[in-house]
């Protein structure tokens, strides 16, 4: 039997469903609300409808042991006195802003059930104002109820989730009223003992932290990938390159992995959020525009590249791309560069097989193979591209399938297989960021 819930999780996707089985895990009687039919269903059988490392065997766990539900209906949270928000909030395509209609539709339902002085705590990236703006809709809707409306952005990566949800660098809160803010410092207890640093302030700077987070983090990669533009052209290699610049300490190393370009449900949108909204304020973000610039370009350079060892036709080429998912240990395809990779290598006349360990790519304008192994996807090619790092690239035996290509041809965009070279010897390697005249 399931306990009475006093914590409700709007929305069951990467972010939604681990703070519900997270903060079921610590001890909290949880209810996770999702408009998805198909969703709710899965999670009422115990499955996880993302791909998370340790996250089916979690959810068991907390199902088990009565701390869970899943829901269509929002009345089933009305014994909970907060409300975590973690629905979508995807690009506007046409306006490139944040499109807040998930968010507000999940308001309007919070605010039809919720108990007096409940509490509506934002996990979504929202644009900065979006918190004032809730609380002020809030006091429209159901002024008697006096809802508090607090800012707690989530900084968990994928493919790492759990971990990151259980040992967070650092926990933010923004709001102005002191009474919810302790009370979801509370909920937050276990972090509070661990020490983690909570950093609690108001609406807008908890906003602008989760964007300048993410902004600053694209802008690390892009930088990386544009320095390994230039030791491919004059010479060098990147990974060393990053090794050095990284050991400075006011620098770091994390995030210095050279690439085909930042992917993913995040980093694409939230920088272009936060650039439109900036300009929309006449404050236009300069090192952020040209971020965003840089990496779109990025496809461009790679094929530049792909042209460099196949030659200027690719006309009727045939490419194996190995990874689909914008990084290792995700099924997530959102704003996959292994993607826009694809489309652009398809629009020079290549034909594309495409391999993935978990992620799944369909598209009926671009036509493509996709294959179920390496093997496959290897079968006949004139190049192989590794686009994303998965386990299973870096430790593929490549010489078995030497018989079976067209050309011993590999372009490594996140050099999985640097440490193999002499093993991979009667292979053609190139890497992205590294000049194979003077490697
Ligand atoms: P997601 O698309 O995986 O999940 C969103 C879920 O919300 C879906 O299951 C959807 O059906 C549900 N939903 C939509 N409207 C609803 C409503 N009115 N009521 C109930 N459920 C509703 O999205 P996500 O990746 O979990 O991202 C959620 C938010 O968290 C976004 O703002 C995102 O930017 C932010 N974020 C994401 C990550 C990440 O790694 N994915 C990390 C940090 C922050
Ligand atoms: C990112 C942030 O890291 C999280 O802190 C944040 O919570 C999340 O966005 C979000 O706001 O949703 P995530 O999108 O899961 O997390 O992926 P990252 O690991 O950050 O990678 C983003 C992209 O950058 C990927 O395409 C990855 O391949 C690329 N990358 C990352 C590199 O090319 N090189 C690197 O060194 C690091």
């Amino acid at each position: 039997m399931t306990l009475s819930p006093s914590i409700a999780v709007i929305g069951a996707g990467y972010v939604g469903l681990i703070q519900a089985v997270g903060l079921s895990k610590q001890d909290h009687n949880v209810v996770c609300i999702d408009v998805s039919e198909e969703r709710v269903a899965q999670l009422q059988k115990g499955v996880p409808p993302i791909y998370e490392d340790g996250l089916e065997d979690l959810l068991s766990e907390v199902i088990a042991a009565g701390r869970i539900s899943f829901s269509l209906d929002i009345k089933e949270a009305e014994t909970c006195s907060t409300f975590f928000v973690a629905v979508g909030t995807p690009t506007d395509e046409k306006t490139g802003n944040a499109n807040l209609s998930y968010l507000y539709s999940a308001i309007e339902d919070i605010a039809k059930v919720a108990a007096k002085d409940a509490i509506v705590v934002v996990k979504s990236t929202v644009p900065i104002g979006t918190c004032e703006r809730l609380q002020i809709r809030l006091d429209e809707l159901v002024p008697e109820k006096k809802l508090a409306v607090v800012s707690n952005p989530e900084f968990l990566r994928e493919g790492r989730a759990i971990r990151d949800f259980f040992h967070p660098e650092r926990v933010v809160l923004g709001g102005n009223n002191a009474d919810a803010l302790a009370k979801v410092r509370e909920i937050y207890g276990v972090f509070e003992t661990a020490n983690v640093p909570f950093v609690v302030s108001d609406w807008f700077s908890s906003e602008t932290i989760k964007y300048a987070a993410n902004a600053f983090l694209a802008m690390k990669v892009t930088f990386i990938n544009e320095i390994a533009n230039l030791t491919q052209t004059v010479g060098g290699d990147i990974e060393t390159v990053s090794q050095g610049i990284g050991l400075d300490s006011r620098i770091g190393e994390q995030f210095l992995r050279v690439g085909p370009g930042y992917g993913g449900s995040c980093f694409p949108k939230d920088t272009l959020a936060l650039a439109t909204m900036a300009r929309r304020h006449g404050v236009q973000q300069q090192i952020l525009e040209a971020v965003i610039a840089v990496n779109d370009n990025r496809r461009y350079m790679i094929l530049r590249r792909v042209e460099d060892i196949l030659g200027q036709d690719l006309r009727g080429c045939k490419v194996a791309v190995l990874g689909i998912a914008f990084k290792a240990n995700t099924d997530d395809i959102r704003d996959s560069s292994a993607i826009s990779i694809i489309h652009t290598l398809l629009d020079e006349g290549v034909i594309v097989r495409a391999y993935d360990p978990m992620a799944k790519y369909e598209n009926n304008d671009h036509k493509y193979a996709q294959s179920a192994s390496v093997e496959d996807a290897m079968k006949d090619a004139d190049l192989t591209l590794i686009v994303t790092e998965w386990d299973e690239f870096k430790t593929f035996d490549y010489n078995k399938q030497l018989s079976s290509v067209q050309q011993a041809k590999i372009l490594d965009l996140r050099l999985s297989l640097k440490a193999r070279q002499d093993e991979l010897s009667d292979w053609d390697l190139n890497f992205i960021g590294i000049n194979s005249e003077n490697s």
